[in-house]
């Protein structure tokens, strides 16, 4: 059934980040009756990203859940960017880049150079502290996690994350902008990994100990969890989807934060992020993967 656009939504979002999750949420966003304003550093990275959200509309149209009418709108909300100023009408930002608390953390100092006081500003990071990189801003009771979920037009979760600081004024507008997406919001406090990955990446490295250990192939170990639990991909198979230096982050902030060995990275992630064995993305990971 044809979706049509929010019609309440006059806000403004900036993205930061045009990578797979920028794009998804972009994407999103746009659909449905947002201005977007998606800023990466570069111009090759935008491109990218708006002809794959060109691409993830058209294939809703061929579904028959939006309008072209409303594709061709939606496409006309999405403005990309490389300048940070541009992203000073914002009223809500979201920032999307690496998994690296400096990063993710200058990104947002950035961003409160050019946006209004009363903005709101989102990290979709997927384990970092909401709390830490809220201080490194003048406004932490506007800062909140929106974790997102890759694919993002397909799933239909957004993790929302208070920090110590966070307001309930924020968190609710974090909640509505996720439910006026169609996605379904659960809270969780600021722990290392949150809810989702403090019980998925365990999982996972489990799977590579497994592997390490020679308790079964990969494909094998895959199938246990696909046909054992009904798992739409083996955890070997979703970590290659994921990327496997992102396991490796994030791995790292649940060792370093809860100071417990059940966390420890497996030695077998170590040694393929070494060897830049990253997954999908670069063509190999725990299996192999054709360009495109
Ligand atoms: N982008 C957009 N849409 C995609 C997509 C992509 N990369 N991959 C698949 N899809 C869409 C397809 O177009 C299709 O949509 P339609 O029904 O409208 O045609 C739908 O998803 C199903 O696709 P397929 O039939 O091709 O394949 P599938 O049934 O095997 O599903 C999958 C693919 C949705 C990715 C499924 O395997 C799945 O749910 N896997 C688990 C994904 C997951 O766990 N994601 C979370 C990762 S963790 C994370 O993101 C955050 C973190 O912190 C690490």
């Amino acid at each position: 059934m044809a979706q049509s656009p929010n019609p309440s939504a006059t806000k403004t979002i900036a993205v930061v980040g045009a990578g797979t999750m920028g794009g998804g949420i972009a994407q999103e966003l746009v659909r449905h009756g947002f201005a977007v304003l998606l800023r990466d550093v570069s111009r090759e990275v935008l491109d990218r990203a708006a002809e794959r959200i060109s691409r993830g509309l058209a294939h809703e149209v061929e579904k028959g859940r939006l309008k072209d009418s409303d594709r061709q709108q939606a496409l006309a909300r999405l403005r990309i960017t490389i300048d940070w100023t541009e992203l000073g009408r914002a009223d809500f930002a979201i920032e999307t880049v690496t998994e690296k608390f400096d990063m993710k953390a200058l990104a947002l100092q950035t961003l409160e150079r050019q946006c209004r006081p009363e903005a709101i500003f989102a990290s979709n990071t997927s384990s970092i502290s909401i709390t830490r990189l809220a201080a490194t801003t003048n406004r932490p009771k506007q800062v909140v996690g929106m974790h997102f979920f890759n694919p993002v037009p397909v799933m239909k979760l957004v993790e929302v994350i208070s920090g110590l600081e966070t307001s309930p004024a924020t968190l609710q507008a974090a909640e509505a902008l996720a439910r006026s997406l169609g996605k379904t919001t659960v809270r969780a406090n600021d722990f290392p990994g949150f809810v989702s990955n403090r019980v998925l990446m365990p999982m996972i490295n489990e799977a590579i100990f497994a592997l390490m250990e020679g308790v079964a192939e990969a494909r094998g170990i895959d199938e246990v969890m696909k046909q054992g639990m009904n798992h739409p991909m083996g955890p070997l198979e979703l970590a290659d989807f994921i990327g496997l230096d992102v396991c490796l982050d994030i791995m790292k902030v649940l060792y370093e934060g809860f100071r417990d060995s059940k966390y420890r990275p497996c030695p077998l992630l170590e040694k393929m992020v070494a060897a830049g064995r990253l997954g999908r993305k670069s063509g190999r990971g725990f299996y192999e993967y054709s360009p495109g």
